[in-house]
């Protein structure tokens, strides 16, 4: 498994991720298995939050782990804090955001968290309060760590003035078929197509001048949780290209699919969301193929794009 260092942050990490927001849908035995599976396949890094499946993931976790065997320090466990389902808001106070610490780290049988990401900005955020609670985890050990999760270029800007640990990583939607991280330059100032418009503020480009890596959530999903393009009879041109540049690779069209995102220079993690081993064996050939200049291209217009 191809590994990258992340600037001010951990050394090597693996190029795909395990999210493991679907876990709640494994017992403890296959949730122990896959977790071993995902390691010895090189995927020694976890993506949770204290939200999946009402905090059921990050449970399943820590019961699984302690039955594979491996030792807390073979493994990257990141987590997120900021949504409160319950409350129906956005909270980035030093209460919720130590609170939230407290209960993933219990919930994972855990005495720290390698990286907290804040999951979505909180509108009323006080760029204080956030450093208070950075502060206070860095110090007593609790987390190593820190990024956020969608949040656009002027908050991490902001959040900088005030926070003293460095923000790391980015984690945002991005897949072939929600490609708008990499879109907006081609049309730049142009008025027939929707993809000039800024939606993110130069993510992309501000995540790379800053040392800041990307991580993509549901790299195979279509909109926000609407199943996969991979084998969805609407993306007929998208799944012949990803047959067709899979083959050339030897890779299956989900492993192409993942290979598209990881020849991007910007050097960006992939946090995979699936539960099946065979699955996820499939998806790890993707960290070592290299896609063509002309393959990639291939990909991307088949994805519904065009170039000017
Ligand atoms: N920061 C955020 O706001 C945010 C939001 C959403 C998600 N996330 C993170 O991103 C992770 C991934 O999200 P996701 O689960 O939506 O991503 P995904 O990897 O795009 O989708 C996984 C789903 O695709 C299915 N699938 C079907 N065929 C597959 C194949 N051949 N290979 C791989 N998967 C296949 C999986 O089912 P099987 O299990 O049967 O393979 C699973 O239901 C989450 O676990 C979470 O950690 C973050």
């Amino acid at each position: 498994m191809k590994k990258m260092k992340i600037a001010n942050g951990p050394a090597a990490v693996p190029a795909i991720v395990q999210g493991c927001m679907r876990m709640p849908a494994l017992g403890t035995d296959a949730a122990a298995e896959l977790i071993r599976c995902a390691y010895e396949l090189g995927i020694s890094f976890f993506d949770h939050a204290n939200i999946y499946g009402g905090g059921e993931a990050e449970t399943r976790f820590g019961d699984a782990f302690s039955m594979t065997g491996l030792k807390r320090e073979d493994v990257i466990l990141q987590s997120k804090c900021g949504i409160c389902p319950a409350r129906k808001v956005f909270d980035w106070s030093r209460e919720e955001i130590i609170s939230s610490v407290e209960g993933s780290l219990k919930r994972l049988k855990t005495d720290y968290l390698d990286v907290l990401l804040l999951h979505r900005p909180d509108l009323l955020y006080e760029p204080e309060e956030v450093a208070a609670a950075f502060d206070e985890l860095e110090q007593s050990g609790k987390v190593r760590w820190f990024g956020m999760s969608n949040v656009p270029p002027m908050m991490f800007e902001l959040l900088k003035k005030y926070v003293k640990q460095p923000l790391i990583f980015d984690q945002v939607q991005f897949s072939m078929e929600q490609s708008q991280l990499i879109d907006q330059p081609l049309f730049m100032n142009n008025k027939t197509t929707d993809m000039s418009f800024m939606r993110d503020g130069g993510l992309l480009d501000y995540c790379r001048l800053n040392d800041i890596t990307i991580q993509c959530w549901s790299p195979l999903q279509v909109g926000m949780f609407g199943g996969n393009f991979v084998d969805n009879p609407d993306y007929p041109e998208l799944n012949a290209a990803l047959a067709e540049v899979g083959e050339k690779y030897g890779l299956s069209k989900s492993a192409a699919a993942i290979a598209f995102i990881l020849r991007h220079p910007a050097n960006m993690q992939v946090i995979a969301g699936t539960m099946n081993k065979e699955h996820l064996a499939d998806l790890v050939s993707a960290a070592d193929a290299r896609l063509t200049r002309d393959d990639w291209y291939k990909l991307y217009l088949a994805s519904g794009k065009f170039l000017p």
